[in-house]
């Protein structure tokens, strides 16, 4: 078993907690920023979600070596839903698309007029995997699914709610269940995969 321990760049608990679901059974250890010891929230400047979770990882990666006159593996996610009758919104602005709780009312009134074969998005997720010594490589995963006519379901975050995967929404699968078929997922089997290799 591989036992990477590496330290996630993000401030969103649930992020945190999927990426720890997925990566620990497979020997990979994720450090919290608050357990690396960092604070660090840079502006979203890019405009993809490679260059967005790239300065995340950065941020983070030169913040740690900073403080420690070390250098540890980093990773971050930068992720979002594009929604095809919105032109691939709200894309790299998902988490400032909406009142944090109100993105799912937000988007079932902008579709509400939108046929259901009309209804295609997808999940994209970037996750930006920094070595020791600095270099950046990056892993993509899209989960395809459409946009629902109401909220259902209680778990996961953010559109969960409202994103249909086969006839349940991601809040109505259990996080094993998302875990399998997420964007996220996939992303970070990519990076398992380029782990393994070593
Ligand atoms: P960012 O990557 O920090 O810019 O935020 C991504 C935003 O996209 C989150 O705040 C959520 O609103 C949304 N998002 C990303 N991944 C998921 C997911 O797995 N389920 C639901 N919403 C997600």
């Amino acid at each position: 078993m591989m036992m990477n321990k590496i330290v996630m760049a993000t401030n969103n608990a649930n992020k945190l907690r999927e990426v720890r679901e997925i990566l620990s059974p497979i020997g990979i250890e994720v450090i919290s920023l608050a357990e690396a010891g960092i604070c660090c929230d840079p502006d979203e400047t890019g405009t993809s979600f490679h260059e967005n979770s790239e300065i995340k990882a950065d941020a983070v990666y030169n913040a740690y070596a900073l403080k420690n006159h070390s250098n540890i593996e980093v990773i971050a996610d930068d992720s979002g839903l594009c929604v095809d009758a919105l032109g691939g919104r709200p894309g790299v602005y998902s988490a400032r698309y909406a009142t944090k709780g109100q993105e799912c009312a937000k988007l079932l009134d902008e579709m509400k007029d939108v046929p259901d074969e009309q209804r295609t998005a997808r999940f994209i997720c970037d996750i930006t995997y920094i070595n020791v010594y600095g270099s950046d490589f990056h892993f993509e995963g899209v989960c395809e699914g459409s946009i629902g006519h109401e909220e259902r379901g209680e778990n996961g975050f953010g559109y969960d709610p409202v994103f249909m995967y086969g006839d349940r929404t991601m809040a109505e699968m259990t996080s094993e269940e998302k875990n399998k078929i997420s964007h996220r997922a996939k992303a970070l089997d990519g990076l398992y995969k380029f782990l393994k290799e070593g």
